[in-house]
């Protein structure tokens, strides 16, 4: 019994580093709902579908719903096919991302997908942001729009989470490369976290400080969710160990953006970023020691709307049932 699990580990480790090795994620499984993950809140706003392999989250007037993974992961690659809400989306939230702040605390790790509503109609914006060890004084948010409009079809959203680096895919294009350094410290993820995906009444967070809310007149708003992938190593929570390291092997750390998803990246990030913390110079003085300063980058953005971010910690998972007012004090835009 033993040795056939070791062997299947060993296999199980195998496939991860040639996935990660390969820097191209194509082909993983593609669990069931119920496979990978488990209702977190919302009662029967959370719908899994007949197929079992797609899952409506809703948001109405008396709460909004949520997912989580049923383990615990240390690294990996992670990915859900979504399909945001359409027309009048103002204060609507949602969230797939990773987070261990059931766990800690008060030095939790964090990687985030946010999809922002707008008034403007059909306008999603993303938003990516990384915390680690409860680096919540120092947001790492990037904004962007996107090449198409994310509530007309599913597409792919993806994080690659190794020893070195994080990478937010869409549709298996990197949007956002973020390398550890030694100057970050903590500041990178670095303890096992969950996945979780939500949809929130982000009226008092997400849309200038409460000034455009969610109106419940368009309720409910439906985010749609397959294909979900939880590509990583499991982590046993009583014992922190994990059953499968790909940081323990150097050769499972993948090169990272591959030279033609480089050039796809870059021309993203060129023509879609409408914000970077790197160019804040609001909130950070001195950027942070990760930013490398792009004079081009700097002057084009800084055209923008200046996004301005409030203190405090933003709450995650279980909370979200109890108060879907508990994200009041963390940013608005
Ligand atoms: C993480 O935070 C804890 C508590 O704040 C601290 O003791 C520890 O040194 C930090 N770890 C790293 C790697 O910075």
């Amino acid at each position: 019994m033993g040795c056939s699990l070791l062997a299947s580990l060993i296999v199980a480790c195998f496939f991860l580093y040639v996935v990660l090795a390969s820097g191209s994620p194509g082909n993983l499984p593609i669990l069931a709902f119920d496979e990978g993950y488990n209702h977190l809140f919302g009662d029967d706003n959370l719908v899994v579908l007949r197929d079992g392999k797609s899952v409506h989250l809703a948001l109405d007037e008396r709460t909004g719903s949520g997912f989580v993974s049923q383990d615990l992961y240390l690294h990996g690659f992670f990915s859900a096919s979504i399909k945001l809400p359409a027309d009048y989306t103002a204060g609507v939230v949602v969230a797939f991302y990773m987070s261990n702040g059931d766990m800690f605390e008060k030095n939790h790790d964090e990687i985030d997908f946010e999809f922002l509503g707008n008034i403007r109609g059909k306008e999603w914006r993303i938003q990516t942001n990384v915390y680690g060890n409860g680096s919540t004084s120092v947001g790492r948010e990037e904004r962007y729009n996107l090449w198409f409009d994310p509530s007309e079809e599913f597409h792919q959203y993806s994080i690659l989470w190794t020893d070195s680096q994080i990478i937010f895919y869409v549709d298996n294009v990197p949007i956002r490369e973020f390398k550890r350094t030694q100057s970050m410290g903590g500041d990178f993820p670095s303890k096992p976290m969950t996945l979780y995906a939500t949809i929130w009444d982000g009226s008092d967070w997400a849309t200038n400080g409460g000034k455009y809310r969610v109106n419940y007149k368009y309720a409910p708003y439906i985010a749609q969710f397959s294909e979900f992938v939880l590509h990583g190593c499991s982590v046993d929570p009583t014992e922190h160990l994990a059953k499968c390291d790909i940081a323990e092997s150097s050769e499972a750390i993948p090169t990272g953006v591959t030279p033609t998803q480089r050039i796809k990246m870059e021309g993203f990030r060129q023509k879609h970023m409408t914000y970077s913390y790197c160019y804040d110079r609001v909130r950070y003085k001195a950027p942070p020691p990760e930013c490398v300063i792009n004079p081009k980058e700097a002057e084009r953005l800084g055209v923008f709307d200046p996004v301005t971010f409030g203190k405090g910690r933003r709450h995650h998972g279980k909370r979200h049932h109890r108060s879907h007012n508990s994200h009041a004090e963390a940013t608005s835009i």
